[in-house]
């Protein structure tokens, strides 16, 4: 079989749903929506990335309270009112055959102050530079119930609206990655101390979204191989969270890493050893492989053909994640199925100023500018230069200050 040939394989769940190819464009927040509700720019985009040749998208992530939002353009989804705007974005995505997967998040600490009037957190644990973060507030048992609620109403919408899948995002150090870390959950209670108990919010988001959407449709989660963070989520306990969701019946585990402290998910400080390999994760991946039978994707770094099929032909994982190419090439997926190109590398996107070149943020808002392009029915323009960006970050921020 050739590389092309392993990556246009048919993936069958366990549940039996089957997913087109190998190929999956990972989440990547859009900042199209406005006030959290769906815009034409959102169901323009998903139309685009639905011929992109993936046979799996997972959109941004989607919050699920409007004051606890990730970003001003995130979408959240707390009831069905805007239900017939994510059935036109479900159906532009998914009617050339790919799947659409709605990623559900709340932010806890990692969300700005400048759109949230609060913040909330497993504990007090403050987000450097307070004056962007501010001090977030513990959360009560009550508020912590209420929230695994919200999961599972939002899940529910997504496959009211025709969604053939959901993921919880449980990386990247917003609130489920929060209440797994020992060094953002301080709590004593049911909810924290041990690392069984840090566990806890995790399972029931999973169970409470199990039970509104039922045992036949596809429910993942995002989790991190690590935090790379002293104190912070380790390798072990990853593969312990990955062996518990698995026993759950989860339908398929992406493997990340990371967070705003260390945005390792970008390739950020990353150890050489991992720089080695094209995959950021793919040593963890292997050690996930062997911990569960549950359906494994691994998202970051991957750019050649000749390394995704590798890795799928040593059954390390079933699905390879990509996120950036989608920004800059909304076709990639299928470029490279179709052996039109061999690999579709990214460059550094720079200012010159290390401080800044070493963060994720410049990276991340380069590429957002580019799918929001898209989004507005134009080409992804590669020449856009850092220092372009951060001046706009800059311009945005003082504009969106109270
Ligand atoms: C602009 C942008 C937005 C992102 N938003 C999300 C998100 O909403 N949810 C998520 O799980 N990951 C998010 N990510 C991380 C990507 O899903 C992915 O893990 C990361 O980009 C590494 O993959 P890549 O090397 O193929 O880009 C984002 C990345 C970028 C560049």
């Amino acid at each position: 079989m050739t590389n092309q040939h392993v990556l246009n394989q048919p993936l069958v769940l366990q549940n039996g749903v089957v997913i087109n190819n190998r190929l999956c464009k990972a989440a990547m927040g859009e900042d199209l929506a406005k006030k959290g509700k769906i815009t034409p720019q959102l169901i323009q985009l998903y139309e685009a990335w639905g011929k992109s040749g993936a046979g799996l998208l997972i959109t941004g992530n989607v919050m699920v309270n409007k004051n606890a939002m990730g970003g001003k353009g995130a979408m959240c989804i707390e009831d069905e009112s805007d239900i017939q705007a994510l059935k036109k974005m479900a159906n532009a995505a998914q009617k050339n055959g790919a799947q659409l997967w709605m990623q559900i998040n709340h932010p806890g600490r990692q969300a700005t102050t400048s759109i949230n009037k609060e913040t909330y957190a497993p504990s007090v644990v403050p987000l450097k530079p307070k004056a962007v973060f501010g001090i977030p507030k513990e959360l009560t048992h009550n508020e912590i119930l209420e929230i695994i609620t919200r999961f599972g109403k939002t899940a529910l919408v997504a496959k009211k609206a025709g969604f053939k899948g959901v993921q919880i995002h449980g990386a990247h150090g917003y609130l489920i990655s929060q209440f797994l870390s020992g060094l953002t959950n301080k709590r004593i209670d049911e909810w924290g101390g041990s690392f069984k108990k840090r566990t806890r919010f995790v399972l029931e988001v999973y169970r409470e979204i199990r039970k509104n959407v039922g045992k036949e449709y596809p429910v993942s989660i995002k989790i991190n191989s690590a935090d790379f963070q002293r104190g912070g989520f380790t390798e072990e306990e990853s593969i312990k969270v990955i062996k518990l969701l698995s026993k759950e019946g989860i339908d398929l585990i992406e493997v990340s890493g990371g967070n705003y402290e260390k945005a390792s998910m970008v390739g950020q400080e990353l150890k050489e050893s991992t720089k080695k390999r094209e995959a950021y994760f793919s040593d963890f991946i292997i050690k996930a492989r062997q911990a569960t039978e549950t359906t494994l994707m691994l998202t970051g770094g991957f750019r050649s053909v000749q390394a995704m099929a590798d890795s799928l032909r040593e059954n390390e994982l079933d699905i390879i994640g990509m996120g950036r190419p989608f920004a800059r090439n909304p076709i990639v997926a299928e470029e490279l199925i179709e052996g039109k190109i061999a690999s579709y590398p990214i460059p550094k996107i720079k200012t010159g100023v290390k401080m800044i070149d070493k963060k994720g943020f410049l990276d991340i808002t380069w590429h957002t500018h580019q799918i929001k392009r898209i989004g507005n029915g134009k080409q992804p323009n590669l020449k856009v230069s850092g220092w372009f960006i951060l001046r706009k970050m800059i311009k945005e921020s003082i504009f969106s200050r109270k």
